[in-house]
């Protein structure tokens, strides 16, 4: 059986609060402050001077992801004013070079450096409006963003050691302005906080072991998700897969004794719905290979292969506290892929939904049976934009490394779109082409297409391009390969390692203002 973690998690572990500066009774206050300042933000004139010439001392001057630890007056005698308090200055580099997600990471470099001296409660000073560029809700909801996101840990099956840091608990935002503290930016901060829950979720999901999370443990989970908000599901059995004709997700799912099942979500808007979008996810929840096993070395990796689907689920926990102009349609394949006596073959042919088959080459390349089935039922649903998210290619780690997901298909506007809020988020985008010229490459003489190109050239494009063919006429369409970003083995700023969540914040800020 799965941990209750995964699929309870009702919060995030951070305690989140907001508070007028005089009324703030902490011990640890971080605060920001830009290379090239004279004084931290939200604290201006000598006492900001005084504060930044200490830390000068230390070499600090607010560069990018550099801190300093400032002592009050009753421990260390430095001078921060109050007794026993500790200020915390988190640097955001120069004015000039400014972009919103140095916020995230510069407000994660304090939180550990709180971690560090033991604080279990942290205040966080908010800069007033003319000390940042752009709205500042969106500073303050990317900073809570970067704390949270940077505490997250998958502790659940183990025991902390006795000399380990614990993570901050507690987190109040400190307004000297108290102007500031409007309804607006309370409402900010709480849908920051319920992205950011969301987020945490799907990483619960992907770092989730293998075996807890067969595909019907996923599809009770994702049934879990439609009793909040405007959400309703429906979860296809491996029978009514049968009748539907989805061959894909059938095969796939052959060669385990946990069969496979199709989760679709809706949700619909309380306004009147302008547009409709698909989102489909890889629900891989363990890639073994199949018969085309992969080598032992890193096996474990492949727990996280339903990370596209993780996405997905962790949109709908989104869309259970939000609300979005669009109707949503989430489809979540899952399927084990192992080498189990019924399990497809090498040479194969695979009968997808929309009728058109696929030459099995290799087992290993089976996440795009799976996308197949579903960009065809994705398309008879008419969306005005269908995205598919998938650790679907070894090769795009190869191409773009893992901190880059690749982007093809049809849909340029939402390509361009994808690039650019992925950069306010910190998630990164990078186009390939689809050019029919390698159409040929899945040139088959036994069946409609082979499923995969010629070994070793342009893997994540001939598998984009193997995709289009599933994708129904005029319909607009993303593929996004997250094989590289899904996961992180040494951890990123605000992401620790292991599984990261992207795209999902990226998707959740696209479909905020409709497609
Ligand atoms: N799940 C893998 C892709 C993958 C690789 C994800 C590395 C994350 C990190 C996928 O199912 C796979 O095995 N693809 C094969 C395709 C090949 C057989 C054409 C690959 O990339 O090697
Ligand atoms: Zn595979
Ligand atoms: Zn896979």
């Amino acid at each position: 059986m799965i941990d209750e973690r995964a699929e309870t998690r009702k919060g995030v572990d951070m305690k989140i609060d907001l508070i007028a500066k005089k009324n703030w009774t902490g011990r640890v206050l971080v605060g920001f402050m830009f290379d090239g300042d004279k004084t931290p933000l939200a604290i201006p004139g000598d006492e900001g001077k005084s504060l930044a010439a200490v830390a000068a001392g230390e070499k600090f001057t607010g560069q990018f992801k550099k801190t300093s630890l400032l002592r009050g007056t009753g421990d260390g005698g430095r001078g921060t004013g109050e007794e026993g308090r500790k200020l915390i200055l988190a640097g955001l580099g120069k004015r000039k070079e400014f972009e919103l997600d140095r916020v995230r990471s510069a407000s994660a470099k304090a939180l550990k450096r709180a971690e560090e001296i033991g604080a279990e409660s942290v205040g966080l000073l908010v800069p007033d409006n003319k000390e940042v560029r752009g709205e500042l809700a969106d500073f303050v909801a990317a900073a809570v963003e970067g704390a949270i996101l940077s505490s997250y840990r998958f502790d659940k099956y183990r025991t902390p050691k006795a000399d380990e840091a614990k993570a901050v608990g507690e987190l109040t935002l400190v307004f000297a302005n108290t102007k500031n503290l409007s309804v607006a930016m309370r409402k900010a901060v709480g849908e920051v906080v319920a992205r950011s829950e969301a987020v945490c979720f799907t990483r619960d999901l992907a770092n989730e072991p293998p075996s807890p999370k067969p595909p019907e443990k996923m599809a009770e989970i994702a049934t879990g998700l439609a009793k909040k908000g405007r959400i309703t599901v429906e979860v296809m059995h491996k029978a009514e897969l049968e009748k539907l004709g989805m061959g894909g997700i059938l095969r796939v799912g052959a060669g385990s004794h946990q069969p496979p099942c199709l989760v679709h979500l809706t949700y619909t808007p309380a306004g009147k719905s302008k547009q409709t979008v698909v989102v489909i996810g890889k629900g891989v929840t363990f890639d073994s290979g199949g018969i085309s096993i992969k080598p032992s070395a890193g096996m474990e990796a492949m727990k996280d292969d339903m990370a596209g689907a993780g996405s997905v689920l962790g949109l709908f926990k989104w869309l259970g506290s939000v609300d979005v102009p669009v109707t949503v349609h989430g489809l979540a394949p899952f399927a084990e892929n192992m080498p189990g006596g019924g399990a497809q073959k090498p040479g194969d042919v695979i009968r997808h939904y929309n009728g058109k088959t696929a030459e099995v080459i290799s087992t290993d390349a089976e996440g795009r049976h799976l996308l197949a089935d579903c960009l065809a039922y994705g398309s008879t649903l008419k969306p005005d934009l269908m995205i598919d998210i998938a650790t679907l290619t070894g090769a795009c780690v190869v191409a773009l490394g893992d901190e880059y997901s690749a982007l093809l298909g049809t849909d340029k506007r939402t390509i361009d779109r994808l690039i650019s809020v992925g950069k306010q988020q910190g998630e990164f985008f990078w186009e390939l082409p689809l050019p029919d010229r390698y159409k040929s490459h899945l040139k088959s003489k036994v069946a409609d297409m082979k499923h995969v190109g010629k070994p070793g050239i342009a893997g994540t494009i001939t598998a984009g391009l193997f995709l289009k063919e599933f994708v129904g006429e005029g319909v607009p369409w993303v593929h996004i390969d997250i094989a590289g970003p899904s996961f992180t083995k040494e951890g990123w700023d605000y992401a620790p390692a292991g599984a990261t969540g992207v795209p999902l914040r990226t998707i959740a800020a696209l479909l905020r203002k409709g497609v």
